[in-house]
């Protein structure tokens, strides 16, 4: 398996066996973490990280996962920039590709991220864009193998705004590594029409299922993993919070949710998540609409079956995965 060289925009663009490489390969230098075994092989390299939206997981994990890795970071935060505002991603990219060996962005359309990848010449890494969040997807594949030992025919229930990047993200991953997906929300929420014809082709190859359905019994019974997002995603308007309140609170994950789904079933979120009062948001949320848990109750997410921070952790290990991969992986990793 030779990844060198590829960028990682989305994963339409991988094979199950590249999904399955990238995944042993997080396995292998979550191990070496664990033992404290250096893999500095990348020494002397340096990425750029542009955010130009914000971030807790995506960034540290590029950091840590770059510095374990011997290479240095260069942190381009939303504002401080001339991205898009002075100069365009053509220009960036060439800018940026003469200094660094790698570059993520995370930001608006996927057509930027793409646009960034076809100027530049180096490895560019998508951290999440309004449609897909690819990065998300291994960290979210590694935490369920971890779990369960394996991915094929497990059963994973979508619950929420499954119209975003993160729906559409798990929609395909499930498809390429033969998974049941269904998306279980209001029908104005469902993953993009088109995609969903793609992932039932890829599924049709792979012995995966792509359910859609409004009925929340039928959507999480004997579900093996069920999973949620925010309602209101990064840069979607204020003003939207109080249909999705109304269209998704039916889809909340709730104890009655999780009992349907069954004893074995976990709880799974990419987070930030709104599960308590303990954000500003959350208490704006309370102080307007009069609701102190959205998406999850505070009783699932502390639950024994919430694996929300092994998932976490696991953004790092993969992330550093698909750095390594593109960049290169020593023949002799010591
Ligand atoms: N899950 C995730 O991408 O988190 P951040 O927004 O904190 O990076
Ligand atoms: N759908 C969320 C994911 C955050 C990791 C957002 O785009 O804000």
């Amino acid at each position: 398996m030779n990844l060198v060289g590829r960028d990682f925009l989305k994963l339409l663009d991988f094979s199950g066996e590249e999904m399955e490489y990238l995944l042993d390969l997080a396995a292998d230098l979550k191990e070496r973490k664990k033992k404290g075994i250096a893999t500095r092989w990348h020494e002397g390299k340096n990425v750029a990280l542009i955010f130009e939206k914000t971030s807790t997981r995506t960034r540290c994990s590029f950091e840590v996962a770059a510095h374990d890795l011997g290479m240095g970071t260069t942190y381009l935060d939303p504002t401080s920039s001339q991205i898009g505002k002075k100069e365009s991603i053509a220009d960036t990219a060439r800018v940026l590709a003469g200094m660094f060996e790698g570059i993520e962005y995370r930001g608006f359309g996927q057509d930027i991220v793409e646009e960034l990848a076809k100027y530049a010449k180096v490895p560019v890494w998508n951290g999440l864009t309004n449609e897909f969040h690819p990065t998300q997807m291994l960290a979210d594949l590694l935490t369920i193998r971890e779990h369960f030992g394996y991915l094929k025919d497990i059963r994973f229930t979508y619950m929420g705004d499954a119209r975003y990047n993160m729906g559409n993200s798990l929609m395909v991953a499930c498809a390429k590594m033969g998974m049941h997906f269904t998306a279980c929300t209001a029908g104005k929420y469902f993953p993009d029409r088109e995609l969903v014809e793609e992932c039932k082709k890829i599924a049709a190859g792979t012995g995966a299922t792509i359910t859609l359905t409004e009925d929340v019994e039928t959507g999480v019974k004997g579900a093996d993993v069920i999973y949620t997002d925010v309602w209101v995603s990064m840069g979607e308007p204020d003003e939207v919070w109080e249909e999705r309140i109304k269209d998704l609170m039916p889809y909340q994950v709730n104890g009655k949710v999780m009992g349907l789904a069954g004893e074995k079933a976990v709880f799974m979120h990419c987070l930030p998540a709104f599960h308590d009062l303990n954000t500003k948001i959350g208490k704006e949320i309370k102080g307007k609409f009069g609701i102190a848990e959205m998406e999850v109750t505070d009783e699932v997410f502390e639950s024994e079956a919430s694996i929300v921070f092994e998932e976490a952790e696991n953004r790092m290990h993969t992330i550093k995965a698909v750095m390594a991969a593109t960049l290169g992986v020593p023949e002799n990793k010591g």
